[in-house]
């Protein structure tokens, strides 16, 4: 089955570990004043770092123009957790999404499905959209085992959600070969693993819900691919990385996405 190709695109940010908080409010800034002149179908969000996320929440009620979203939370409501962010705190400050087992989470910080899937609950409990992460290596890939991974990942951290919960959760596949690595998926590529993670929606939760849920593509997005990319029907918009820090580049990928519905 395929989307619905009327439904409108999401292109999110994710800045990473990356700008001074000077650079951070000069960039969230330049892409709030460049979209307020389009009148855009396509949802925006943007996932600064913690410390940047105020500005971001602020700027996000001021101008209409996208919504805030963070990185990671923790898996715990509250308590002695030295370093934490809940999901709580997030809702608190106005913060709509959160992405959710990044592959760096999973790599740098060993976050494994189970803990991703505790993070999910709290996120869902709060309101705060999670973004979930799915995705093979390059190993995973040659050996022809990146179904069997991308649906491992899935059924571990997600689909334990009732179907009111998983109507209110994002998904991205993100190879991870392709991430920060300039080496993009082939639209074919993209557009065969989004069609088969829609088809284990579809036998989880239905067909509606299957249709209805944002299946984003993420690694080496960039506005010379967003367009092939995003004209997948399979494909409902992106997570951008790199090309999210350029007030240019964002604004392009987002006007690739506004491109692809309408063509649609
Ligand atoms: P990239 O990162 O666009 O820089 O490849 C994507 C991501 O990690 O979300």
């Amino acid at each position: 089955m395929s989307k619905n190709t009327a439904k409108s695109k999401l292109v999110i940010g994710n800045w990473k570990m990356n700008l001074s908080f000077d650079e951070a409010e000069e960039l969230a800034t330049s892409i709030q004043e460049t979209l307020a002149d389009f009148n855009l179908q396509t949802e925006v969000a943007i996932c600064p770092p913690f410390p940047y996320l105020e500005l971001v929440t602020d700027l996000a009620d001021e101008g209409e123009a996208y919504s805030a979203g963070a990185q990671n939370c923790s898996q715990f409501n509250n308590g002695a957790y030295t370093g934490e962010v809940s999901a709580k705190m997030l809702a608190d400050m106005g913060v709509d999404f959160c992405i959710v087992g990044h592959s760096e989470r999973r790599k740098y910080f060993k976050e494994s499905n189970e803990v991703l899937a505790e993070k999910i609950d709290r996120l869902t409990e709060n309101q705060v959209i999670p973004v979930v992460c799915c995705g093979e290596t390059l190993e995973e890939r040659k050996s022809g085992k990146h179904f069997e991974v991308v649906e491992k990942q899935l059924t571990e951290t997600l689909f334990h959600l009732s179907k009111n919960e998983f109507e209110h959760t994002v998904i991205a596949y993100e190879p991870i070969w392709a991430i920060g690595t300039g080496e993009t998926a082939t639209p074919e590529q993209a557009e065969e693993m989004h069609k088969f993670i829609r088809s284990l929606v579809e036998k989880k939760y239905g067909t509606e819900i299957a249709y209805n849920t944002y299946i984003l593509y993420g690694g080496s997005c960039n506005p010379k691919n967003a367009v092939e990319l995003f004209s997948q029907p399979d494909v409902d918009g992106g997570l951008i990385g790199g090309a999210s820090l350029k007030c240019g580049d964002f604004v392009d990928i987002i006007e690739a996405a506004e491109t692809t519905t309408s063509e649609n």
